[in-house]
């Protein structure tokens, strides 16, 4: 970041536009840069005017405009940090708008280049080409090893290495040197070490808390899936793409994958196990939050979404119900001032440039509600399209969800379930199985395969009350590959026949 920002200033740029919440780490990467160019470095602030960093003498300038007025004063070859300044640009202000507008056309003549730092990006129009915007970093693994170390040594403790640093490194990328020496620090006081579990809790909380993200706690594997053999096939041919042995053999670092199909077919479950398969933490990135923020806000929060995962990165950013997000984004401003498409937009040029391994899972099921840019083929590794379970698929999720309300599958005619479940999604299954156990604890006994069969009755599938699944599997062909193998239920068929 040091170097970059050297290199704008000796380019002659102007005006810098830092985004970011780390005052402290910007400030001290600026002042490097002031030192690596041997300029001097002057701070404003709002409350203490503007201070020359190296002697601590402040002018009375807390006005932004006198600011800038200050800045006219100052010798050749000067850093000007602006801190609280993109606080008054958010109103537009013409006078100040100009006021800067002049003073960078100066400052490019007289080697002076002013800085404003602010934790989010307000920039007026008027400005846009006179200032280039950085987005800092998060900071990286040695940046968080300093903080930890500091930390290790205040509190007395050996400094972590091995393996236990890498653990409890790995748990606080993403965070700010602030958040995650917060986070050491409350492990320390909890456990009296620097606990990496303590730390991924703390992060969990903190990206929550920023609204967009969250990080989701996996229990889920491929075993949970009934069915759905060839995406399960697919993700476990990419078990170990993000390992030092895929980088060797220069494996490209997989993409991303679209799951579309009918609802309640377990294209979320295996959003959840393709993280227990890649072993990587899994990200959810709440799309109806992100297309809710306040205009002007939406691009800016998924502009942190994004920072927040390329340092948390590998991991893996699950967007469900994509469809449901985008809903607003194909109207292309008429309800929305042009916002949705403009988000969709930035998150389309991400997925399409990102370099960070960050590999996206995303589910859907109303495919009409998604832009057919969404859908060219490149965007994503694979599109898989999961169909109603067939026969052999129905019979795994029985036992699947027999046994996971702790009963023995081998107690039922799990092959007699499965024939009259024809129609039915997983989620249903799962649904009669829980009412089974409804009607046996109502009389004090075991579920039966009587009881399943009586829910079945009573439960209509989704399938048979709308043509709604017949129009998403028309669409689907030739768009998306099946998610299982058409070979299991042509087998049984000809065995029926
Ligand atoms: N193939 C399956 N194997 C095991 N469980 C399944 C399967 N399909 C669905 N389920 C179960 O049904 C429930 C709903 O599944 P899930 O949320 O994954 O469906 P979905 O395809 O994401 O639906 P929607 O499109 O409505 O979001 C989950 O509890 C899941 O465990
Ligand atoms: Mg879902």
């Amino acid at each position: 970041m040091r170097d970059k920002i050297v290199n704008y200033i000796r380019a002659g740029y102007p005006g810098i536009y830092i985004v970011s919440h780390e005052e402290q780490r910007v400030e001290a990467e600026i002042k490097s840069v002031a030192d690596a160019l041997e300029y001097r470095l002057f701070a404003w602030s709002t409350t203490a005017g503007l201070v020359d960093t190296a002697d601590g003498q402040a002018r009375q300038a807390n006005d932004p405009l006198d600011a800038i007025e200050a800045v006219e004063e100052l010798p050749e070859n000067s850093l000007v940090l602006l801190r609280d300044f993109h606080a008054f640009l958010e109103d537009g202000n013409p006078v100040l708008v100009r006021a800067l507008k002049d003073s960078l056309a100066r400052c490019k003549t007289l080697g002076k280049c002013l800085i404003i730092l602010g934790c989010r990006q307000v920039l007026p129009a008027e400005l846009e080409r006179e200032l280039c915007v950085i987005h800092f970093t998060l900071p990286d693994k040695p940046q968080l090893g300093v903080v930890l170390d500091g930390i290790c040594q205040s509190a007395g403790l050996p400094i972590a290495a091995g393996d236990d640093r890498d653990r409890i490194l790995d748990a606080a990328t993403g965070l700010t040197s602030a958040e995650a020496e917060n986070a050491y620090a409350l492990a320390v006081i909890e456990c009296r070490n620097v606990d990496p579990a303590v730390v991924a809790r703390e992060k969990a909380l903190t990206v929550k808390k920023k609204g967009l993200l969250e990080i989701v706690e996996v229990q889920e594997t491929l075993d949970d899936i009934g069915g759905l053999d060839l995406l399960k096939n697919w993700l476990v041919q990419r078990r170990e793409a993000f390992g030092e042995r895929a980088r060797e053999y220069r494996l490209p670092s997989p993409k991303g994958v679209l799951l579309l199909g009918v609802p309640g077919t377990g294209k979320s479950l295996c959003a959840k196990a393709s993280a227990s398969v890649l072993q990587r933490p899994l990200i959810k990135l709440d799309m109806g939050a992100l297309m809710g923020s306040l205009v002007g806000e939406s691009e800016a929060n998924l502009r942190a979404a994004i920072h927040v995962a390329e340092a948390i990165a590998p991991c893996i950013v699950w967007i469900d119900e994509l469809d449901k997000g985008l809903a607003g984004s194909k109207s292309s401003g008429a309800s929305d001032g042009g916002t949705s498409a403009r988000v969709f937009g930035s998150l389309i040029s991400w997925m399409q440039e990102r370099t960070a391994p960050v590999f996206i899972i995303a589910t859907a099921n109303d495919v009409t509600q998604l832009p057919p840019e969404l859908l060219r083929k490149g965007r994503w590794d694979e599109i898989f399209w999961t169909d109603l379970p067939n026969l052999v698929e129905r019979q795994a999720i029985w036992e699947i969800k027999v046994a996971q309300c702790g009963r023995d599958p081998k107690q039922y005619d799990l092959a007699d379930l499965a024939s009259v479940s024809d129609g039915y999604t997983g989620a249903e299954i799962e649904g009669v199985v829980a009412d089974s156990l409804y009607r046996a604890f109502a009389d004090n006994r075991e579920p039966t395969t009587e009881d399943m069969q009586q829910s079945l009755r009573d439960t209509v599938p989704l399938s048979k009350l709308s043509d709604q699944v017949d129009a998403l599997r028309k669409w689907s062909r030739g768009r998306a590959r099946p998610a299982t193998s058409p070979e299991p239920e042509s087998k049984h068929r000809r065995i029926a026949a």
